[in-house]
């Protein structure tokens, strides 16, 4: 045998007897499943292997087709091109239901690959599938040992640690996570975009689909500014806007208890504890103990956030400020809507007698929610009449 550099084992053979070799490789097990064959010198084709440990009759098979003795090479990482995580998934189907003790489960491995989720969400060491996914019979007649193994081997396939199914958000007032777990740990801790979040992915969601509006709101210039975030939940916008945006300090708000311990975790873990002030328990508590202190206050529940309009006016100081405020809206509803919110804070600040003159600014479209429904922020600047 020849061994070449230091790297991943692969089998080197002429192309042309490429599609044989690679048959044989693969019925017994010895190829590779998750890395892909490369180009190897003029004219030859390099398989990658499990191991270089494989029965003598296969290696003396193979050297009487290629006429040699086996010729094995190593190639370095970079040279090896990773299967896509569907088709790995897919395999790890395959050789599960290999193992599966019914053989009915096997003659149905088109019934499996078509039920197959072909997207998920990953948090840190955990992946979501989407709702409902592994619902159907074929899936839920295995037992749970062998579902468990499944889990064990999509984690490892998609490296990852633990697993999971996502459910609709509660129609609680804390829209709590439904998530599912499956296999590890639900407890999550990742950075997105050199920010740290940590959360229970069980107990509280996390809005993958806001990514853009975090971004955005991230990029605004809120340079010494205090801020009053109503619905602060783990830190979605509080941190961007402190670790991003430049601001000073924020007044969180927040009443679930799992949502808050994130919030803290996350601050210590970004390194910006002393610049958040959390408030647990209902704004509708909090807020009014938040009167002339911001710049900027960001109202951040779908479906609405009404129930905070006119404290979130009163939480500005006498300079006036920004309101960044989200719905749900129905597209052809939103020019109407624009109108009516910046009539409605208008109504409230002359009410309150606070004096602001309410423009409406940019109207950002965040995501579908529904069918023809999208969550918008609506970004609202209130500044004394007289200026
Ligand atoms: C929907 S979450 C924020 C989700 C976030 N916008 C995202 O991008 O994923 C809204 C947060 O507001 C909190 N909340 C809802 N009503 C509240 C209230 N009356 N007082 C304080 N917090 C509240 C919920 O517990 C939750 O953490």
């Amino acid at each position: 045998m020849n061994h070449e550099e230091s790297g991943h084992p692969f089998l080197a053979v002429h192309r042309i007897l490429g599609e044989r070799i690679h048959a044989l490789l693969k019925s017994n097990e010895v190829l590779h499943p998750h890395i892909s064959p490369v180009e190897h010198e003029k004219d030859f084709i390099a398989f990658p292997l499990r191991s270089v440990e494989f029965s003598e009759l296969l290696k003396n098979e193979i050297s009487a087709i290629t006429n040699q003795p086996l010729r094995l090479i190593k190639h370095t990482p970079h040279m090896m091109e990773k299967v896509d995580p569907h088709t790995r998934i897919q395999e790890v189907v395959r050789n599960w239901l290999k193992h599966l003790a019914s053989n009915e489960a096997l003659a149905n491995q088109q019934a499996f690959l078509d039920t197959l989720p072909n997207k998920w969400e990953r948090l840190g060491e955990l992946i979501l599938f989407p709702s409902g996914s592994f619902g159907q019979n074929i899936w839920t007649e295995t037992s749970n040992e062998e579902r468990y193994e499944l889990w064990r081997a999509v984690a490892s396939a998609l490296n990852v640690t633990s697993v999971g199914i996502q459910s609709p958000v509660a129609k609680d007032t804390v829209r709590s996570s439904q998530a599912v777990l499956l296999l590890g740990s639900s407890y999550v801790n990742f950075i997105d975009h050199g920010i740290h979040y940590e959360f229970d992915a069980c107990k509280v969601m996390f809005s993958s689909g806001n990514v853009t509006e975090r971004r955005r709101i991230g990029a605004m210039d809120m340079n010494g500014e205090t801020i009053v975030d109503a619905y602060a939940g783990i830190g979605y916008y509080s941190f961007p806007m402190l670790i991003n945006a430049g601001a000073n300090h924020v007044h969180a708000c927040e009443m679930n208890p799992p949502s808050i311990d994130g919030l803290l975790r996350g601050a210590e873990a970004n390194g910006i504890a002393d610049k958040i002030t959390v408030y647990q328990g209902d704004n509708q508590v909090s807020l009014p103990q938040l009167k002339g202190i911001a710049d900027r206050c960001h109202l951040g529940l779908i479906p609405s956030s009404e129930a905070v309009w006119g404290m979130s006016l009163q939480a500005l100081k006498t300079t006036g400020g920004w309101l960044h405020v989200h719905m749900n809206v129905k597209e052809e509803e939103i020019e109407d809507w624009k109108d009516s919110a910046i009539n409605q804070f208008q109504s409230l600040s002359d009410a309150m007698e606070l004096g602001f003159s309410i423009r409406g600014d940019h109207l950002e479209r965040v995501k579908w929610y529904a069918p023809h429904v999208r969550h918008v922020v609506f970004d609202v600047e209130c500044r004394p009449k007289e200026s």
